[in-house]
């Protein structure tokens, strides 16, 4: 439910042929959905509405060479500005598999009264926040009862597969598992941006979040709760 799988349109696939090769990864990892998520920040990545839809219809023509199972949505991993809102609602921007969620992004250094007013404004508007990977935003990172917070506010968790599996250092593991012992998470993203470097690894993800919380806990995480996002509903 967080990718940059679409080639051609951020800093995640190159090319047809890499997202092709990424998206044999994912299926041989046991994915079968997957919610592509390009990036949309001003001044960094601003790619047209139009050319995203065009590279996403290339990725729909080889899907069924990957799996005929292999179901994919788009979405959009949007940088939070102060226009996002009115963005979303005349559809320059978009939801999650054309959801109410919103995988909202905050830069490192917002601070927690910014990151509160962002998540307030979506969720008055109607629409379901997913705060994307929040282990990088230190104004969160580690402090277990903002996290509460904004969940309580209305926000949803999202983390990469690489905090998890400890890919990003132990430290980072050891957020991700007290994170799901207080049970705060509601989502796993790969947050996958190639194939050589930045590759998706929601399996390994997968088995260590099955080691640590059980298969039960594992099931909800990676195949429920982003199931309601592409089914349009919502526990909240
Ligand atoms: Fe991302």
């Amino acid at each position: 439910m967080h990718c940059h799988i679409v080639p051609g349109v951020d800093d995640g696939s190159k090319s047809l042929e890499e997202s092709q090769k990424m998206l044999r990864k994912e299926y041989a990892d046991g994915v079968r959905n997957i919610i592509l998520t390009p990036h949309f920040r001003y001044r960094m990545f601003e790619p047209s509405a139009e050319l995203v839809q065009q590279q996403y219809e290339k990725l729909l023509a080889i899907a069924p060479s990957v799996g005929k199972d292999l179901k994919l949505y788009l979405g959009c991993e949007l940088h939070t500005s102060m226009d996002m809102v009115d963005c979303l609602k005349n559809g320059t921007r978009l939801t999650m598999a054309g959801s109410r969620y919103v995988l909202a992004e905050f830069s490192g250094g917002d601070d927690k009264a910014y990151i509160k007013e962002r998540v307030q404004q979506l969720k008055f508007n109607g629409f379901l926040p997913i705060m994307a990977h929040v282990e990088r935003y230190r104004a969160v990172m580690g402090d277990l009862d903002f996290i509460e917070e904004l969940r309580d506010f209305g926000a949803f968790i999202q983390i990469n597969a690489d905090t998890i599996s400890g890919r990003d250092g132990f430290g980072m593991k050891r957020f991700a598992k007290k994170l799901m012992k207080e049970d705060l998470l509601d989502f796993v993203g790969s947050d996958g941006h190639g194939i050589k470097e930045r590759t998706p690894e929601i399996g390994k993800a997968y088995e260590q979040v099955v080691k640590v919380m059980g298969e039960g806990y594992a099931k909800r995480i990676f195949v429920t709760n982003p199931g309601r996002i592409v089914a349009g509903g919502s526990n909240r």
